[in-house]
This record gives C-alpha cells, structure tokens and sequence, in this order.
C-alpha cells in the first residue's frame, strides 16, 4: 500500500512543520496538486509551496499538473524536485511525448483519467506510464464526494495494469472505507485528503496506522 499525502489539504501557515509531522507519521509520498485557472477553475499549490515541501522530506514527491499544455512545464517541476509527474492526457495535444519528456528527466511519468475519461481512450499511453492516477472526482478541489462509479473502473484498470508495467492510485475523496474497496480492486497508491487524515481531528500517525490496517 503507498499512501500519499494530499498536501494541498495541509495548513499552509505551518507547511513545513506539516511535512515534517506527516513524514513522521508514516506517510509514503506527497501528493502536490498544481492548477492553472484555465485547465481546473481552481488554483492551488505554487513552486515556493514545492520548495518548502521538497526542503522538509527526503520521500517521494508527485506533482499531479492540472494545467493546459503541462509539456511547457516539466523541465521546471523537475527542477523543483519531482519524483513523478502527473499529466491529464486531454490537458494537450502530444501527450505521449510529454510522457516521454518526464521519462527522459530520469522522473517516473504519470497520467490522470479523469471520471469523464474512458480508459480505453488512455489505453496507446499505458506502455509510457509508471503510474495511472485514477480521479475519482472531478479535478480541481479538495473535499468533494467519491463518484461511485470509479470503483467499477479502478477494476478495468487493475486488470489492465497486469499486461503493462503501471502501478494504479486513486485520487480524490478516499475514506477508509472506500480505500478498502477499492484496494479489494486492485488500487495500490491511495492520495488522502479531507476524507481520510486532513478530515475532523487532525491525527496524522493515527490516521495512517487504521489505513494500514486495511492491508493486514
Ligand atoms: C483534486 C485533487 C486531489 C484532492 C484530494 O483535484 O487532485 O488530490 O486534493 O482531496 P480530497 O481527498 O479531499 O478529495
Ligand atoms: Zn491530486
């Protein structure tokens, strides 16, 4: 199981000391969502928020690009310390090169399927990707409600990641129980936000310690 940590749920006034108490906590990765206004109607974390979270954690970080056109970007991103990056592939017209691109960096390359995405429309991009990140809102903000039917595709891609090398996340309103279901689906990387760690009373290690249950 690979968790990671929506920090664009974070308290922003304290973001180091944030990434210090859930690296401590037993978080996996940190999950960086960047939105342009343009792509999402939303705008969230920027590089100096990057900066401050790569400078606080030797773990994982994947930058998940909400932009247009995020081809223009990759090298900058790199540059702020992504381990992986995330593309939407009807965010621009070449997305198989800009897999590519994040490859060619020496970073692991990512798409994010939308709910209104067929998997089958990703399917050429599959042998490109190291990840699939499987939304299971709409993008674009924190504490929305899961969209039922994703759990249905988590399968579909589960099955399809046996023939390719992808690993599958989900991202977007994951409580525990739904991480249990769709863990039974055959998801592997789970993105907590509102509905799971960063929801209620804050207790990081506790939070983290009943996700890992799941998978005992
Ligand atoms: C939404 C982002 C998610 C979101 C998760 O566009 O990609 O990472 O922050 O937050 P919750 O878990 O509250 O949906
Ligand atoms: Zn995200």
């Amino acid at each position: 199981m690979v968790l990671t940590v929506s920090m664009m749920c974070a308290d922003y006034g304290i973001l180091g000391a944030e990434v210090e108490s859930l690296d401590r906590a037993g978080a996996d990765m940190f999950h960086i969502d960047v939105m342009d206004g343009r792509y999402v109607p939303n705008f969230a974390l920027g590089p100096q928020d990057i900066g401050c979270i790569r400078k606080h954690t030797r773990k994982p970080v994947d930058v998940h690009l909400m932009i247009e056109e995020p081809g223009r970007w990759i090298k900058y991103f790199a540059g702020l310390g992504a381990d992986i990056i995330y593309i939407h592939p009807d965010s621009e017209h070449h997305p198989a090169r800009t897999l590519g691109d994040i490859r060619a960096l020496g970073l692991s390359p990512g798409v994010a399927v939308n709910p209104g995405v067929a998997a089958g429309s990703v399917r050429e991009l599959l042998p490109l990707c190291d990840w699939v990140l499987l939304m299971t809102v709409n993008p674009g903000f924190a504490g929305q409600a899961f969209i039922p039917h994703m759990a249905k595709k988590a399968e579909g891609f589960a099955s399809l990641s046996s023939s390719h090398s992808f690993r599958l996340a989900a991202d977007g309103a994951l409580s525990p129980p739904v991480i249990t279901d769709l863990h039974a689906r055959g998801v592997e990387s789970f993105v907590l936000g509102t509905s799971s760690i960063f929801g209620g009373e804050k207790n990081y290690s506790e939070g983290i310690k009943t996700l890992r249950e799941i998978y005992k």
